[in-house]
């Protein structure tokens, strides 16, 4: 007779090492949550070391598990090999990878500004963090896991842009973040890159026993106004944008053992954005 809590063990992380780019933003910080409470010791990466380590510091004491906070930039390759170094000395082994930071720019008029007139300084400064980031940060992170053998699961976040493209009809009156928006084709460049970058390494680091998958989120709820939450919503089957907490079942489903025959997949959560 099969125990009634086998099935329940494969989503248990207790013992595994993660490590979370983008880990104090809106997403990142459910992201570390999930992680902790299933039992993995989070590095909470960010850029801002003071905000990440009060973050990883009120895990730590909510969920019992040891995290780390550690500011990093994940467009710099000597930033990004002291930071897996730091995390490898303090907690052990990294298993599990969230590859999720990404950047509007330091410019915001820059980074919506139309195409005809985009400068291609925030082209670069977007691609380094969505593109070159994940490329460093996996490079540093699966070296390591391909080395020790114990195998790892990567997940990159990719967003519905990276497979859809955006429908520009719903912009018009849509604010965020004080100002009108749009969706450039930086981000939808950058994110379908990613997608393509999961899949390249899943097979490359296969034989390694490192899983790579994407996770794919849509519109999530965060403070547009109500113009954009309508136009957006109506596209959607389920008729809503997304909170936040509806993310992380599938992150952790992709970070456990669950998911162990799973990889170079795009686990697209959008409410059935792109089922029609
Ligand atoms: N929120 C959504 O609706 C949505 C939808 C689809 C995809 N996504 C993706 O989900 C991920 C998380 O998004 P979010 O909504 O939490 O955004 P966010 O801006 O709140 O978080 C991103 C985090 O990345 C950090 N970051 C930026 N540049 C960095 C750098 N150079 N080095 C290290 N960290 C850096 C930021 O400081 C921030 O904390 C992103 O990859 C985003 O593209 C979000």
């Amino acid at each position: 007779m099969s125990s009634p809590s086998q099935y329940r063990q494969l989503f248990d992380l207790t013992g595994r090492t993660a490590i979370v780019t983008g880990g104090s933003g809106i997403l990142g910080r459910h992201f570390c949550r999930a992680l902790a409470e299933f039992g993995a010791a989070v590095a909470v990466v960010d850029l801002e070391e003071a905000q990440a380590s009060e973050f990883a510091a009120e895990l730590s004491a909510e969920c019992g598990v040891s995290c780390l906070g550690i500011g990093c930039d994940v467009s710099d390759p000597a930033s990004v090999n002291a930071m897996v170094e730091r995390v490898q000395a303090e907690l052990g082994e990294v298993r599990i990878l969230h590859n999720n930071a990404a950047t509007k720019s330091s410019d915001l008029n820059a980074f919506f500004e139309r195409f005809e007139h985009y400068s291609h300084e925030t082209w670069r400064e977007v691609m380094a963090v969505n593109l070159d980031g994940m490329f460093l940060v996996a490079r540093a992170v699966g070296a390591r896991m391909a080395a020790h053998g114990l195998g790892g699961s990567i997940i990159q976040t990719a967003s519905i842009y990276g497979v859809l493209a955006p429908d520009q009809r719903i912009y018009e009156g849509s604010w965020y973040l004080d100002r009108e928006i749009n969706t450039p084709a930086v981000y939808t460049t950058s994110k379908a890159a990613v997608i393509g970058l999961t899949r390249h390494l899943a097979t490359y680091w296969a034989e390694k026993g490192i899983r790579v998958n994407s996770l794919t989120p849509a519109g999530m709820e965060s403070g547009q106004n109500t113009t954009f939450k309508e136009r957006y919503s109506a596209r959607v089957p389920l008729g809503r944008m997304g909170q936040p907490a509806e993310l992380v079942g599938a992150l952790v489903f992709l970070a456990s053992d669950a998911s162990s025959y799973m990889t170079g997949q795009n686990l697209i959560v959008d409410g059935g954005l792109s089922a029609w």
